[in-house]
């Protein structure tokens, strides 16, 4: 068994209510650590008779929590912060287990995490409303932001806990009540956030967390309900379409964070160091893992043979393995379906000319992992270019103009990270505006932080997470007109 210095973290049943609660039927799904396959927990396996009582203690929660005063609000949700901060060894240790990510990289998403937190339990007091000066002089007209109501957040494995407080944060700052589904291979963040969540204070029914292999009933119930006002998702672009079409019989309030294809484009004119290690941190982090992993490099002529010479030289300093070996840079991936769509995209790539400059292969510390990756010579005929890669492979593809990258950066469904490195300024300003995403990285390879609208354009989402703009996404705007003034 997985060994914390609070062992009351570690839960095998879902929380709904305020009550750990396993499955009425008695079933349970085994979740397992990704490189070594040992079993974990065996987590209660919820269905829709609970996944009805998770949405009816919501919204009988919403009306006390609403009418607590932001600043009531907020000092439970600082409160919670802090639990999470001081138990920041353990949670990491759990998510490594779970998720595999090196521990060091679980420090810095409970961190991370912790910071859309803080970040709203301040914002939760500054939910202004607006007088609106009235076209007629007996009118006023008043503007108040209210809570959307109960909200279901439907969080991903690859940061099991910052894409739970990301969504959570907000929805109870805003005032609204939330039932999260976890993903099923990392439960275990989940419900140890909800153990320090009652810890902080929650009232009962503001924050459920029902685990689940059944994804279709739950989500089904989940976006099927009037009662549920919202539905905030991180996960795929097929199953992010899928969950809005479900929403529109209620005309439910979507947020969407979905897949990515970043191009990360390195001028001639661009600090190669600099560059490389942008690419370093955007490409590699989490094993690939992540929506706005760099998945395609490209590289202008002058400087393509200095680039790829000096990221062969960094890539191979990365070191693969358990997430509590000494030194370990890179983890597993989640799962074998995972290692063949990353071994099919080499393959392919490779059979239609791509070379591997290093990696390129299953690690020898087993079959979850896979080596640190770069190809060069990749063309656009390939499907790496278009598909979200998720692994550690960095294919290089070559252009001559600005014109030509922008053109290729933009060729693709999805628009949620881009990067790239200059040092003309005028070339700063065109490339960025020219751009067709959410979020743009100038010199820059890590953009994520709690201060910043986090957020994808076309294929890749609805909405924005963090930042100012990440509250709006659970409040509604009501107007009043006060008339008869006389
Ligand atoms: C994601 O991959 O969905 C989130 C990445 C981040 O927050 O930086």
């Amino acid at each position: 068994m997985m060994k914390l210095n609070d062992q009351s973290l570690l839960h095998d049943q879902a929380f709904m209510d305020g009550e750990w609660r396993s499955a009425k039927d008695g079933k349970t799904f085994d979740v397992t650590n990704p490189a070594t396959g040992a079993l974990l927990a065996s987590v209660a396996n919820m269905g829709s008779e609970e996944t009805a009582a998770a949405i009816v203690a919501a919204d009988k929660a919403m009306g006390p929590w609403v009418t607590k005063t932001a600043k009531e609000r907020a000092a439970i949700l600082r409160k919670w912060h802090n639990l999470i901060l001081a138990n920041k060894q353990d949670l990491a240790v759990l998510m490594s287990e779970e998720q595999g990510k090196p521990l060091a990289e679980s420090l810095g998403e409970i961190s991370y995490g912790a910071s859309y937190i803080e970040w709203y339990a301040e914002e939760a007091k500054r939910v202004y409303g607006d007088i609106i000066p009235a076209p007629a002089s007996d009118k006023r007209v008043l503007v108040l932001k209210q809570p959307v109501g109960v909200v279901a957040a439907i969080t991903p494995w690859n940061f099991p806990n910052a894409m739970i407080t990301r969504k959570v944060a907000p929805a109870l700052a805003a005032g609204c009540t939330v039932i999260v589904k976890p993903s099923e291979e990392t439960p275990l963040s989940a419900l140890a956030l909800a153990e320090l969540g009652a810890r902080a204070g929650f009232p009962a029914g503001i924050f459920n967390v029902i685990t689940t292999t059944d994804a279709a009933i739950v989500g089904g119930m989940l976006t099927e309900s009037p009662v549920v006002r919202k539905l905030s998702f991180t996960g795929s672009t097929n199953v992010g379409k899928m969950l809005i079409r479900q929403c529109a019989d209620t005309v439910k309030k979507v947020s969407m964070e979905l897949g990515g294809n970043a191009p990360f484009i390195v001028f001639d004119d661009a600090d190669i160091d600099q560059a490389v290690s942008g690419v370093m941190s955007s490409k590699y982090r989490n094993s690939g893992q992540t929506c706005v992993c760099a998945n395609r490099i490209l590289v202008q002529d002058g400087i393509y043979d200095a680039f790829a010479a000096r990221l062969k030289q960094a890539v191979s300093g990365l070191k693969v393995g358990g997430y509590d070996e000494d030194g370990v840079t890179n983890g597993p991936l989640i799962n074998g379906a995972a290692m063949a769509k990353v071994e099919r995209l080499v393959q392919e790539a490779t059979s239609k000319g791509a070379k591997i400059l290093i990696g390129g292969a299953v690690h020898e510390k087993g079959a979850q992992y896979y080596q640190p990756t770069i190809l060069t010579d990749v063309r656009r005929d390939m499907a790496i270019f278009e598909a979200e890669i998720f692994g550690p492979v960095a294919p290089l593809y070559r252009f001559a103009t600005e014109e030509e990258a922008v053109e290729m950066a933009n060729d693709t469904i999805y628009g949620l990270a881009a990067y790239f490195y200059s040092s003309n300024l005028g070339r700063i300003w065109r490339v960025s505006e020219a751009l067709d995403y959410g979020m743009v990285g100038v010199n820059e390879g890590i953009i994520s932080n709690e201060a910043a609208p986090f957020g994808g354009v076309k294929q890749s989402g609805i909405g924005r997470e963090g930042s100012k703009y990440g509250l709006d996404d659970y409040l509604e705007i009501k107007y009043i007109c006060l008339g008869g003034l006389t």
